[in-house]
């Protein structure tokens, strides 16, 4: 899948082996991320739902640097509700991040730290700042793999205890072949 989007990296040698990281989540990876407690349960538990490659040329929490991701959410959803990521704050909380769309179709949900939700389309080409101190997770809501670009700073770190613990204020559901942001 990812042969499909050519990125070349002008020194993947220096990296691969030292600041490369994958990762892939299966769904038994995700629980509770989903609202369909029954419908999660149904689902394939084995099954890829996204897939990151980073790139962290400098070590992890250093100041100055950047890293890069490539992002990838498979299509389908857990009851009506769109595949997506965890979804984080930075630990360091006032640092932003750039998304950018290179191909299919999606969205960008964020929440600000008085737990306001919003999201943006995501389409091939368009190009998204989130500003620091709002978290963000992406839902694929088409048929096809979606594929993103990330760039944060290395010394942002990633808060996933407080989105496990707290949620995101809102969901994204399929509602009449459409998606929408719903309240919880
Ligand atoms: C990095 C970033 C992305 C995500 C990736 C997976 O700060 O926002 O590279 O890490 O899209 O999402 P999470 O990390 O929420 O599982
Ligand atoms: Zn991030």
């Amino acid at each position: 899948m990812r042969a499909k989007v050519n990125i070349d990296i002008a020194n993947t040698e220096k990296l691969v082996g030292k600041g490369v990281k994958d990762s892939k989540k299966t769904m038994s990876q995700l629980i509770g991320v989903f609202k369909d407690e029954e419908a999660f349960k149904a689902a394939d538990q084995d099954q890829v739902v996204y897939e990151v490659q980073a790139y962290m040329p400098v070590e992890e929490g250093k100041k100055g640097g950047l890293f890069w991701g490539n992002s990838m959410v498979y299509p389908g959803k857990v009851g009506t509700e769109y595949h997506m990521t965890r979804g984080h704050f930075h630990s360091n909380l006032d640092t932003g991040e750039y998304y950018w769309c290179l191909k299919g179709e999606g969205a960008l949900i964020m929440m600000d730290l008085d737990r306001n939700c919003w999201y943006e389309e995501m389409k091939p080409g368009t190009l998204h700042y989130i500003p620091g101190n709002v978290s963000h997770r992406v839902a694929n809501t088409g048929y096809e793999p979606l594929f993103f670009n990330a760039c944060w700073p290395s010394d942002a770190g990633h808060d996933y205890a407080s989105i496990e613990k707290e949620g995101f204020a809102a969901r994204l559901f399929e509602v009449d072949g459409k998606p929408q942001l719903i309240k919880e």
